[in-house]
């Protein structure tokens, strides 16, 4: 029998899609995947190349848990150049993709009973992180745009909260956060005194000529308070790479690297020297696929507005939509045994997978039931063509 601890955890609300996705393709079947969050470009090669130079070069034994110092340098430098922080090394700890840095973080921040705050929708780990971490999650709701809502947040804080997780740009909202309203959350972290986890893995990707703000830079009470979190999956197309750091106050920094210390210990040795061109190398090709995403995203908005019945908004980052689709919750298509009612999110996104062969997150994956998340880091063509099959098969639904 397994621990209470993973029995506890909830069936990922993505894997049934998954598993209709899986045997579609198995039979052949043509399926449209607006619902994975993976750039579709390569790796630069810059990063190929270092990486090769480094599996050459020996590169290939224990290193520092925490990260070789080169690979830490870089990220210094880079999160002065571009984020407006000042971290010495003993501040950054280089982990195993973005995800270890924010299980790393939750794991040496929360003890049991301790409360940490999300604000939903969300992406789909940070809840089960602190379940696993035996804290609470305390599940808030941004507002109708998908923004911070500081009362909310206010509301929710009491004495036994710990940190609050923000990821702007946000998965699965799109959601650009402002500085003003980052300020705000800065002003209560430092009045309530709880810890902040900043998840900054989509920096690279703002559009309209939007700027990411890191919630550190703006006070030193946030600097104090924050620990900044980021990945090298999606700014530089490395998902497979599983690469990632976390920077904060040293004493945090330091519980991570213990953690880390005894579960995976140092990430990939090759891979952080590669990690270093990424940094230092790869700024044209980081534009090319961000000026990509930006056309895709003006696309999908364009065929998401031409449906009656989608509420999308406009996201100024990421990959992400994430349309209410309540409107056809009452709606109902002719099953096998007669007709069936769309009746919530996962029953429209199996009725898009069965009748458009086209695949959506449904929202409850991400704490938001009425939503679904449509991911469009494919081809213009890709979106076309599923949005034309989803139109149609809307369309059917009376
Ligand atoms: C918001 C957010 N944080 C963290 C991650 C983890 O990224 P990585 O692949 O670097 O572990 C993801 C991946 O989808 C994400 O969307």
């Amino acid at each position: 029998m397994v621990s209470k601890r993973i029995q506890n955890m909830k069936p990922s609300a993505t894997s049934t899609i998954n598993g209709m996705v899986s045997e579609m393709k198995a039979r052949g079947e043509n399926v449209i995947s607006f619902n994975v969050g993976e750039p579709d470009f390569d790796t630069p090669s810059p990063v190929i190349c270092a990486l090769e130079k480094a599996v050459e070069d020996g590169k290939t034994r224990y290193v520092a848990v925490g990260g070789i110092t080169p690979l830490r340098m870089a990220i210094a430098d880079k999160l002065r150049r571009d984020n407006d922080l000042v971290y010495s090394i003993d501040q950054i700890c280089v982990t195993t993709g973005g995800k270890q840095a924010v299980f790393n973080a939750v794991m040496a921040l929360c003890d049991p009973g301790d409360e940490v705050i999300v604000n939903a929708p969300c992406w789909v780990s940070y809840v089960e992180m602190i379940k696993m971490a035996e804290a609470e999650p305390v599940v808030v709701k941004t507002d109708e745009n998908y923004h911070l809502d500081l009362q909310v947040i206010r509301a929710a804080v009491t004495d036994k909260t710990k940190a609050v997780i923000i990821n702007t740009p946000n998965n699965p909202t799109g959601a650009v956060y402002t500085a003003e309203e980052l300020k705000a959350l800065a002003d209560l972290a430092e009045e309530k005194d709880f810890y902040i986890l900043s998840d900054e893995i989509y920096e690279k990707l703002t559009y309209d000529g939007k700027k990411h703000v890191s919630i550190a830079s703006l006070s030193q009470a946030a600097y104090e308070r924050t620990i900044t979190l980021n990945g090298f999956a999606k700014a530089y197309c490395m998902t497979g790479w599983r690469l990632g750091y976390a920077a904060g106050p040293a004493d945090v920094i330091k519980g991570m690297i213990a953690y880390q210390g005894h579960s995976t210990s140092n990430s990939t040795t090759f891979v952080q020297w590669a990690g270093i061109a990424a940094l230092e190398k790869c700024n044209k090709e980081v534009e090319k696929m961000r000026t990509a995403f930006e056309e895709r995203r003006d696309c999908m908005r364009g065929r998401l507005d031409r449906i009656e019945g989608f509420k999308a908004g406009m996201p100024h980052g990421a990959f992400y939509f994430m349309p209410d689709v309540s409107y056809w919750f009452d709606k109902t298509y002719e099953g096998e045994n007669g007709p069936v009612v769309i009746g919530d999110a996962q029953g429209f996104a199996k009725y898009l997978l069965k009748k458009a062969a086209v695949a959506v997150v449904p929202g409850d994956a991400f704490e938001t039931p009425n939503a679904v998340r449509f991911a469009y880091p494919v081809s213009v063509e890709t979106i076309n063509e599923g949005m034309d099959r989803i139109e149609a098969a809307l369309k059917e639904l009376k």
